[in-house]
């Protein structure tokens, strides 16, 4: 009997987590999509995989082009929602308020958008996964405005597990990830705050992109995980 491929788009697989949840999947013998507006990164990520990928430049921040992507498409069978903001860190007397609806216009908005857009075609027996994080989960100062971003994405899956069922519905919260994410911060800084946050962690280091990328993939390929937050991140929540 011939085995039926799956088909996993992975929104935001140009790098980082999305990246090495491609790389994860296509093992296993999925058919993988990956996306991202940059096209050049994306090529680079396509090449990264040995070609094996499918892929397609967008903006999951426009609608217009989100529908067009999934119109074009056709059926899949998983969605990984893994696109990103950057805003909403710093201490919350001077944090600029305006940069919590740049996070949600730029993570929150997007990934429901597209979810949105892939429910006419997207298998009913599939998943969808998508990316928070556990700063939404910390109370730890100054990160106030990441955590009222991130915390939508996980207030609003056990809702949606329900109301779209039987499609399976998750989000993963990781912890501190080594991943392009950080560039925004001078090399320097941005060791400073690994090691520090490597102190910090139970396992003793940091997270890397294949770690969640792990934890992704279980929550794809496991037909009994739905409405639930998988929380990835070296213990950080327990000690941070
Ligand atoms: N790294 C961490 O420590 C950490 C911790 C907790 C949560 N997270 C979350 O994990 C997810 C993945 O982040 P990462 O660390 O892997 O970051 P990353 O390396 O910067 O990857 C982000 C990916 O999303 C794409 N992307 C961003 N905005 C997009 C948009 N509007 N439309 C389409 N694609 C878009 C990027 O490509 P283009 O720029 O070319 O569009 C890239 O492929 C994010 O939601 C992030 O908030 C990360």
């Amino acid at each position: 009997m011939t085995k039926t491929i799956e088909h996993a788009v992975i929104v935001g697989g140009s790098s980082g987590i999305g990246l090495a949840t491609a790389r994860k999947l296509l093992g296993p013998g999925m058919k993988v999509t990956i996306t991202g507006r940059d096209e050049e990164k994306l090529k680079n990520a396509w090449k990264n995989l040995g070609g094996a990928a499918d892929k397609a430049a967008f903006d999951a921040g426009k609608p217009d082009e989100v529908s067009r992507f999934f119109e074009r498409l056709g059926p899949f069978d998983h969605l990984v929602l893994a696109a990103s903001g950057g805003k909403g860190l710093g201490p919350f007397p001077t944090l600029d308020l305006a940069d919590i609806g740049s996070g949600v216009d730029e993570k929150v908005k997007p990934q429901l958008s597209c979810l949105q857009a892939a429910l006419p075609t997207l298998s009913r027996s599939g998943s969808v996964t998508f990316i928070s994080a556990v700063s939404a989960q910390l109370a730890v100062p100054g990160i106030a405005g990441i955590a009222a971003i991130n915390g939508m994405l996980l207030t609003v899956v056990p809702i949606l597990a329900m109301e779209l069922k039987p499609l399976r519905i998750n989000v993963v919260a990781p912890g501190v990830i080594d991943t392009p994410w950080w560039d925004f911060l001078a090399e320097e800084q941005k060791q400073a705050i690994f090691t520090d946050y490597a102190g910090k962690t139970p396992v003793g280091r940091i997270g890397r992109a294949e770690d969640v990328a792990d934890a992704i993939a279980f929550l794809v390929c496991n037909g009994f995980m739905t409405g639930q937050v998988l929380t990835c991140d070296g213990g950080l929540r327990f000690a941070a």
